[in-house]
């Protein structure tokens, strides 16, 4: 069967087969980023343009440098220097791109379904790097590689996924990803930041934390997206921290070997307790970051395939 796609929009269009092809080629790529010679030539020849129309940290420094292991020429393009500011639109900024023949373009954009447009504009392979609160797919895969890593499966696991799930493009790429491996799914948190449907989607709903989170294998925090709330959602962090944030005390109620994990960035003191973040036992939150660049390596090896495939072929 083999990987299918010509693009990485989003978690709903993989089967659980290319899941498992991702995952297996990034501990390849794990193995690789640990050794002496970090570097591939998979992407060799290639060029990836990042273009990212939100804030990001990790997620970029991360496509950047798998892009860079494996050998593409890689540009940055960020909002504050790109056209966008004067007033062109994303399509138009795009098609001005792909006029400099990249292979990869790998897009974060505030708007839900943006970067399926572009797909659509564009004829290199697309790379969905957060678009709203629609997917963030390679946050997905990468949180999928640390749990298959440390619990030694990928199903039949209990995870509780915690906190702002409304405005969350974390949560909704993991509910995904994680249903297509048969896990059983909790989510957690306060009902104004809980969409609705949520129960029909096979998911167990819980407002209490220490409920929730009962037994559970993994513990997945998010942060609250108060860049995406347009009022009031919560009536106070110190409220909102007391009821929902993380600390040993709600942690307890997990199994005694349950993970902590956090997609970053953190918001010590509001949706996690600084303690358990740093809590090496406990918490995965660097083992996170590392396999972020390996699932990325992966993904862009994999597009860059089919992406060749279809070259040859035409
Ligand atoms: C997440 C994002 O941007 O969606 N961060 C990330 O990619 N690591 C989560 C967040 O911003 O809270």
């Amino acid at each position: 069967m083999g990987f299918r796609q010509d693009h990485l929009l989003g978690i709903e269009q993989l089967a659980p087969d290319e899941i498992g092809e991702i995952l297996d080629l990034a501990d390849d790529y794990v193995a690789l980023s640990r050794s002496a010679d970090k570097h591939g030539d998979a992407l060799k020849g290639l060029t990836q343009i990042n273009m990212f129309f939100e804030n990001s940290t990790r997620t970029q420094a991360s496509f950047e440098l798998a892009g860079k292991r494996l050998g593409a020429d890689v540009m940055n393009m960020g909002l504050e220097a790109s056209s966008i500011k004067k007033g062109e639109t994303l399509v138009d900024t795009a098609m001005t791109l792909n006029a400099m023949q990249p292979d990869l373009l790998v897009v974060r954009h505030p708007h839900s379904g943006a970067v399926d447009l572009l797909a659509q504009k564009v004829n290199c392979a697309v790379l969905n790097a957060g678009d709203g609160r629609h997917e963030h797919p390679t946050q997905a895969l990468l949180d999928a590689l640390t749990i298959r890593r440390k619990k030694g499966r990928l199903h039949r696991l209990s995870i509780a996924i915690c906190g702002d799930i409304a405005h969350s493009r974390v949560a909704r790429s993991n509910l995904i990803l994680l249903g297509k491996m048969e896990n059983r799914l909790r989510l957690v948190g306060p009902p104004t930041l809980m969409p609705a449907g949520m129960a029909e989607l096979g998911c167990e709903v819980f407002e209490d934390m220490e409920e929730g989170l009962r037994d559970v294998d993994v513990v997945m925090m998010l942060r609250l997206q108060k860049e995406r709330m347009d009022g009031g959602f919560i009536p106070s962090e110190r409220e909102y921290y007391h009821l929902f944030g993380l600390d040993a005390e709600k942690l307890a109620h997990a199994k005694p070997d349950a993970i902590v994990m956090h997609p970053g960035p953190m918001n010590r003191g509001v949706e996690i307790d600084g303690s358990i973040a740093d809590d090496i036992n406990r918490s995965v939150i660097q083992e996170q970051v590392e396999m972020g660049v390996a699932v990325r390596m992966a993904a862009m090896d994999l597009l860059a395939r089919n992406l060749r495939a279809r070259r040859a072929a035409a």
